[in-house]
């Protein structure tokens, strides 16, 4: 890490970094057998400034960014009064937890998941739910290391496709 991090409330004026690195992360996660017109399409029409400006607005989510000295490295997105896929005590959704892949690996994706929780205390038991890509090993062991655990299965669609994801909910759900 360059310079100190700094974990901090995102603002408007965050939304195009924070399409950009939407993009960048998404893209490298998710397109590992190169880009298809649907997932040009996904990516075209929703990781975009205006999107990010909408959820910076919304007072039923909340954005946290990780700044290391000018620029965003990743960021996380809550949203209140969710209910999952699958029945559990949380009500609070972590929506997106992105840390480029430079800085995997050095606590930045701890430290958003932290704010997120800590947020979420706030306005409910802390527990969060969300869905991950079923072949994101990464990820599931992350979320696992941090006391997740799977309480069933979803799809996510894109285009034509179906893509399998589980349903983890947090400690204290
Ligand atoms: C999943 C993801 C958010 C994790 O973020 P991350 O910043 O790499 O997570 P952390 O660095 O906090 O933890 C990962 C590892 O780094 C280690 N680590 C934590 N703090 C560290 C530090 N200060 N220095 C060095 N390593 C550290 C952790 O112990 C952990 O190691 P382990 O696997 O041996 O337990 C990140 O991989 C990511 O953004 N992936 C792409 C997008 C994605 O898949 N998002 C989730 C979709 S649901």
């Amino acid at each position: 890490m360059r310079s100190k991090l700094l974990i901090r409330s995102g603002k408007y004026e965050d939304a195009h970094c924070l399409a950009a690195l939407a993009t960048q992360v998404w893209l490298h996660t998710y397109a590992t057998d190169g880009i298809t017109a649907e997932i040009a399409a996904y990516v075209i029409s929703e990781l975009t400034p205006g999107n990010y400006s909408s959820v910076l607005g919304d007072p039923s989510c909340h954005v946290f960014v990780a700044q290391n000295g000018n620029s965003l490295v990743g960021f996380s997105v809550i949203k209140f009064n969710t209910r999952g896929p699958v029945d559990s005590n949380s009500s609070v959704e972590l929506q997106t937890l992105y840390v480029q892949e430079n800085f995997i690996g050095h606590g930045v994706g701890t430290l958003l998941l932290r704010a997120a929780e800590a947020k979420a205390r706030q306005r409910s038991n802390g527990a969060l739910w969300l869905t991950v890509n079923a072949k994101n090993a990464r990820a599931i062991a992350f979320y696992a290391r941090h006391g997740y655990t799977m309480i069933g299965t979803t799809y996510f669609a894109l285009g034509e496709g179906r893509h399998e994801n589980h349903v983890l909910v947090g400690p204290n759900a």
